[in-house]
C-alpha cells in the first residue's frame, strides 16, 4: 500500500471510530429519554445501539491492525453525541427521530465515498465498511420510516439540516480538519 493511501486509510479509521464512539453516547442518552417519553421507540433505539456498539469494536480491531490507537480527541465526540441525544429526545418524539435520521444519513454519507476509496487499496477494510453501512442505511430507514408517517414540515427540514451540520462540524474538531480533508480528497478520488 503506498504511504499517502495507508495515511488516508488510517484518517477514515479515526473518523470512523470516533463516530461510532459518539453514535454509541448518542443512542445512550436518547435511551434514557425515551424510557420515561417514548417507550415505544424504545425497540428501535435498543437495536441500533447495539450495532454502534459492535461497530465501535469493529473499529477498534481494525485500527489493531495499522498500530493505532483512538485519537485522544475522541472524547469531544462522546460529549457531542450525549448532547446530541439528550437535546433532540427531550423535544419530543419526531425531534428523537429527525436526530437519528440525520446523524445515520451523515455517517452512511462518509462510508460510502471511503467504501469506493478503499477497494484495491485495502478490500478487507473496505468490505468492513460495507458491512458496517448496511447496518447504517437500515438505521436511518428505520427512523425515516416512522417519520414519513406524516411528512416533514418547513422547521423540520431545517432542524435535520442544521444537526447533519452540527454532526459535520463536530467531526471536523475532533479530527482537527482532517474530515474536510479527507472528504476532498475521497471526492477527488472517486472520480479517477
Ligand atoms: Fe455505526
Ligand atoms: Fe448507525
Amino acid at each position: 500500500m503506498k504511504e499517502e493511501d495507508k495515511r488516508v486509510a488510517e484518517e477514515i479509521l479515526n473518523v470512523n471510530y470516533a463516530g461510532e464512539y459518539g453514535a454509541c453516547n448518542l443512542y445512550k442518552s436518547q435511551i434514557f429519554i425515551a424510557k420515561i417519553f417514548h417507550k415505544d421507540l424504545l425497540e428501535m433505539l435498543f437495536q441500533i445501539e447495539k450495532d454502534e456498539i459492535l461497530h465501535c469494536k469493529i473499529f477498534k480491531h481494525e485500527m489493531k491492525k495499522y498500530n493505532m490507537v483512538p485519537c485522544r480527541l475522541t472524547w469531544i465526540w462522546g460529549v457531542a453525541g450525549l448532547m446530541l441525544g439528550f437535546a433532540t429526545a427531550l423535544l419530543g418524539k419526531r425531534a428523537l427521530l429527525l436526530g437519528v435520521s440525520a446523524a445515520e444519513i451523515t455517517a452512511h454519507r462518509h462510508l460510502e465515498s471511503q467504501i469506493h476509496f478503499l477497494k484495491n487499496r485495502d478490500n478487507d477494510l473496505s468490505k468492513v465498511i460495507f458491512d458496517v453501512n448496511v447496518h447504517e442505511k437500515n438505521h436511518s430507514t428505520l427512523a425515516d420510516e416512522q417519520l414519513a408517517e406524516k411528512g416533514l414540515s418547513n422547521l423540520e427540514k431545517i432542524f435535520h439540516e442544521t444537526l447533519c451540520k452540527i454532526c459535520n462540524l463536530t467531526m471536523w474538531v475532533v479530527t482537527r480538519g482532517e474530515s474536510k480533508k479527507l472528504d476532498k480528497f475521497l471526492e477527488n478520488n472517486m472520480k479517477i
